[in-house]
């Protein structure tokens, strides 16, 4: 088997240092990952110990044997990627380290925002880095763009056909890593393969749909990418979309790749902004030291799906940083029943839910019978936890996506047509020039939430 090349741009950035180089050294424990050698570059001056040293607290108990194993094979190199000059020198790097560690695979991470992509993409392919390469060549050269991709329709477009220029599709991945979180993929496993939610799944049975990722932590004081793109673009664009998608979707004709795309791409070309407010937490211009920034760190949207499953059926988006709480989770809301009881109607109305995060369960409320009295109804819950069941390492996400890169598998990565669709969505909502309300650290978001949500919607509030 050929060893791969893994060639990293962002390497002193956030995502390489918490979880890309865990996820790569937690391969090579597992024995995944066997001939391997690294490329590191990033903007800063810096060197192969302090990239290392810098990962080192991200990582539960080192094998040395394993570290140093990594720390062997690797090289750092400062590269200014707007440089054409830059390229040749990574080129001489790229044969050095192959040449050294008999790899022949090469596999090029983008862990930098999308400005970067393009620039990337030209002076890896014109200094031979990345080839042309055809289905099933070997060795392969493949390269992996981070969300977000673009910073709206029309930059999304440009990079793309940037990069089409170059190469060929199957040698791409524009990533989502919420696509690789198992629970995510569970989601058109439930609904497709068990008979009792399919056939309710629509508007006669479904009241609303909620999709909230709340993160409990500020924005770090060296993120420069952040303050540039704020919520709608940093993960309602791509995590929160593709959930969407995947919950609002019509059943593909298999539950595999190309398949599923279609159908995501389909929903998501039906889906409109009705209404929603922005917020910024108390403390952001300081923490990123711009005091002017208008950038939103959170976001409730309500959504519309105008096909025939969805027409009426609002879905309402959440998201926020330093929020009171670290969770992800999709909320399903069934109708009520029609009350048929003489003491007491149902206190609750059914509702699947979805956590994604912290940890992945399912949870299907119903309401059942108090024993206490007769005629009364308790709501209780069904819960099934996924995570209890099945162990996974904290950086199980990447490596999945790591492997499945170099797999050349692309279920991992976002088809351009879907980023198009988000990105007309995101695009029209940045149009209403939406008022951004300051909110205190710690809480649900702005006090403006309240005029915004529906008295429906209320009930699941915290
Ligand atoms: C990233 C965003 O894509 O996803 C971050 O850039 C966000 O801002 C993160 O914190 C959330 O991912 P997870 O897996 O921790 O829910």
């Amino acid at each position: 088997m050929n060893g791969t090349l893994i060639i990293l741009f962002g390497a002193t950035g956030e995502l390489s240092r918490r979880k890309l180089i865990p996820a790569l050294y937690r391969l090579i424990v597992e024995k995944k990952l066997h001939k391997v050698a690294f490329l590191f570059t990033g903007r800063e001056q810096s060197s192969v110990e302090s990239l290392f040293d810098a990962v080192q607290p991200e990582i539960d108990s080192i094998d040395q044997e394993i570290w140093q194993f990594m720390i062997q094979r690797s090289i750092y190199c400062a590269v200014d990627v707007s440089n054409a000059e830059s390229y040749n020198v990574l080129y001489d790097l790229v044969i050095t380290q192959e040449q050294q560690w008999h790899t022949s695979n090469r596999l090029v991470y983008c862990a930098v925002a999308s400005d970067f992509f393009c620039s990337i993409t030209r002076g890896i392919v014109n200094a031979s880095i990345v080839e042309y390469k055809n289905i099933n060549s070997n060795p392969w050269h493949h390269i992996v763009y981070e969300k977000p991709f673009g910073k709206d329709k029309q930059s999304a477009h440009a990079i793309n056909t940037c990069i089409a220029s170059t190469l060929a599709e199957h040698q791409v991945f524009r990533i989502d890593h919420y696509l690789t979180k198992e629970i995510v993929n569970n989601i058109a496993l439930i609904r497709f393969t068990n008979c009792i939610f399919e056939p309710l799944w629509n508007n006669t049975y479904i009241d609303y749909v909620e999709i909230i990722l709340s993160e409990t932590l500020p924005i770090s004081s060296k993120s420069t990418y952040y303050d540039t793109y704020g919520a709608l673009r940093d993960v309602v664009q791509n995590h929160m979309l593709q959930l969407l998608a995947l919950i609002a979707m019509e059943a593909p004709i298999k539950l595999t790749g190309e398949y599923i795309r279609d159908k995501k791409a389909n929903v998501l070309s039906h889906v409109s902004f009705v209404d929603g407010i922005l917020g910024q937490y108390e403390g952001y211009r300081k923490d990123i030291n711009r005091p002017a920034s208008e950038t939103e760190t959170f976001a409730a949207l309500e959504l519309a799906i105008n096909n025939k499953r969805w027409a009426g059926v609002p879905f309402f988006l959440r998201t926020g940083k330093c929020l009171q709480k670290k969770e992800t989770v999709i909320n399903i809301m069934f109708k009520s029943v029609t009350c048929l009881l003489t003491k007491q109607c149902p206190p609750a109305a059914n509702m699947l839910s979805i956590r994604v995060a912290p940890d992945a369960t399912f949870s299907l409320t119903l309401n059942a019978k108090n024993p206490a009295e007769i005629d009364t109804l308790i709501p209780i819950a069904m819960e099934y936890c996924h995570s209890c069941r099945f162990i996974l390492s904290p950086s199980h996400e990447y490596e999945f996506l790591l492997q499945e890169v170099m797999r050349g598998e692309q279920s991992v990565s976002v088809r351009f047509d879907e980023i198009e669709h988000a990105w007309h969505i995101i695009d029209s909502i940045y149009a209403k020039k939406l008022p951004i309300y300051i909110y205190k650290q710690n809480t649900i978001g702005p006090a403006e939430l309240n005029q915004f949500y529906i008295p429906l919607y209320k009930k699941t509030l915290p």
